[in-house]
């Protein structure tokens, strides 16, 4: 995905007077929430609109991804967002029993898991970072915790699945000396943003170290875990004072040219992470890290009840990887509720009134109850000014909807506690490996030298030398 380096859903100046706009009627509010029959009659409605943006069931198109990427013109989502969908329909299943949409997701999945079977097809090296395949891999990993059915048996296994993205992520050849140690953004050294190592490629391998670990019951995948949270702190891409969760910074400056951007999903997979390193190892200093996250997470990404994605939502400068990251957070979030019971008191009231505000705003477009992106107001805005109806909007707000039945719903299984997916410690040790990178010359300093200035400016001019150059 690229947080960091695209816009192409960066909205002009202009639309900033969409600020103060909202739809020209109040329609009457669509959705309810007052019960869990209303709670799953709402999802279900939710979860039907959102399929309406996916294609990759029709004839000739491609399973699992939304329409995209970008620069084919197909339309705006990079391949890293079919994954994330799939993984918001294993929940919606989960937590609501409708079983719909599960032929659809297990197609999409299981087409994406390329040649080696590790979530690193061909067709999307080009925009292949850790994090991208790491959203793939977090579903497959969330498939097996649900027991989302299994694959036919000659097809990979969905903790298999988990495995192998987890494996080739920890081999050494992610794992440089530049800022000592962590993994960058990009796989395949030739990417756009390889000299970055950021924060969600490698909170998603700690992620997904902590899953596998309480999964499979084997420390080792913890032990990485462990290495990787010490090295995400002692960069500093946690504040040490209040807990703030930055973006990254790039190899060129030893990662210090920290880039301050603070995006909920940075803070929700890293405290997710940490509720289940808590929930495995029953640790006291993990159970303290979740809760100092979460207290930091809460005041900074909440705003009058509702979530507010701050590094981006209040300029208009939110771009479609962005929109999506709510219903990440919501889900996360609900379980940490569920596997760490210290924190569910300060949890589930705040998901309760986030949704209540999502769903308040869900009255446009011709049905009457399509959502947009802002929840704060709780009242749509104009999507002509600014367009933000598109799938990322409509994941957020059934995560967020969905996720209130959490306490009807099984806490994430592990192998001895019902799960019901063959793993493969080896799977994925085959996978290509994507070569050195190649000696640096002065024009790539020179590059890297304007990218870093920008970098550790405004957000803002960022966004604005982005939209000139993509
Ligand atoms: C694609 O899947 C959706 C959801 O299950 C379904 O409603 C739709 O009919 C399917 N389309 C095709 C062409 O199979
Ligand atoms: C790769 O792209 C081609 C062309 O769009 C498509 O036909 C094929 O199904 C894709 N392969 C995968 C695994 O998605
Ligand atoms: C535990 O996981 C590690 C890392 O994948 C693996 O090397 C080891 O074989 C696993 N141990 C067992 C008992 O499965
Ligand atoms: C780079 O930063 C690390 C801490 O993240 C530090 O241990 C190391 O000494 C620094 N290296 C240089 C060359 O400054
Ligand atoms: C781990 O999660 C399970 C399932 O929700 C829960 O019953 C258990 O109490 C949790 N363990 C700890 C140490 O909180
Ligand atoms: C999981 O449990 C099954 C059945 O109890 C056992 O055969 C299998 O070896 C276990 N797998 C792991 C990775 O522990």
């Amino acid at each position: 995905m690229r947080p960091l380096l695209t816009s192409s859903r960066a909205r002009p100046a202009s639309a900033l007077c969409a600020l103060l706009l909202v739809a020209q009627q109040a329609q009457a509010q669509f959705y309810n929430i007052d019960t869990s029959d209303a709670i799953k009659q709402s999802a279900r409605t939710l979860a039907y609109d959102l399929m309406t943006f996916y294609e990759g069931n029709k004839t000739g198109m491609v399973p699992g991804i939304l329409p995209g990427p970008p620069d084919s013109g197909a339309g705006p989502y990079y391949w890293w967002e079919g994954g994330a969908m799939m993984g918001t329909y294993v929940d919606y299943w989960h937590l609501t029993g409708d079983s719909s949409y599960n032929k659809v997701v297990m197609e999409g999945m299981l087409h994406q898991v390329g040649d080696n079977q590790d979530y690193q097809p061909d067709n999307h090296t080009a925009s292949l970072g850790n994090d991208d395949q790491g959203f793939w891999g977090m579903t497959a990993m969330l498939a097996a915790e649900n027991k989302f059915p299994n694959p036919p048996e000659d097809k990979p296994q969905w903790l298999a699945l988990a495995q192998a993205v987890w494996n080739t992520q920890a081999d050494p050849d992610r794992h440089d000396e530049h800022c000592n140690g962590g993994m960058r953004w990009q796989i395949p050294f030739s990417n756009q943003g390889y000299e970055y190592k950021n924060t969600i490629a490698n909170g998603i391998f700690f992620n997904m170290g902590a899953r596998l670990a309480r999964y499979t019951d084997n420390a080792t995948y913890a032990e990485y875990a462990e290495r990787t949270w010490d090295w995400i702190w002692g960069v500093n891409y946690i504040n040490h004072d209040d807990w703030v969760v930055y973006d990254g910074g790039t190899i060129d400056y030893n990662c210090t040219d920290l880039h301050k951007a603070t995006f909920s999903y940075n803070f929700g997979v890293l405290l997710q992470g940490c509720a289940f390193m808590y929930n495995f190892t029953e640790d006291k200093k993990w159970e303290e890290r979740a809760h100092n996250l979460l207290d930091s997470g809460l005041k900074n990404f909440f705003s009058r009840g509702a979530h507010w994605e701050t590094a981006c939502e209040g300029g208009n400068t939110c771009t479609t990887d962005m929109l999506s990251f709510k219903g990440y957070v919501a889900r996360w979030m609900s379980v940490v509720a569920q596997i760490m019971p210290s924190s569910r008191d300060k949890i589930l009231p705040v998901l309760r009134k986030s949704a209540e505000k999502a769903i308040a705003q869900c009255t446009g477009g011709p049905t009457g109850r399509q959502c947009g992106f802002y929840w704060v107001s709780g009242q749509y805005r104009d999507v002509a000014l600014d367009h933000t109806t598109g799938a990322g909007e409509a994941m957020n707000v059934l995560a967020a909807v969905s996720s209130l039945l959490i306490d009807e719903a099984d806490p994430p299984a592990t192998n001895t506690t019902g799960g019901i997916s063959q793993g493969n410690p080896n799977a994925g040790s085959r996978h290509r490996h994507y070569g050195e990178p190649k000696p640096i010359t002065t024009g790539d300093k020179a590059g890297a030298g304007i990218l870093t200035v920008l970098v550790v400016g405004s957000g803002l001019s960022m966004f604005v030398w982005m939209s000139l150059f993509d």
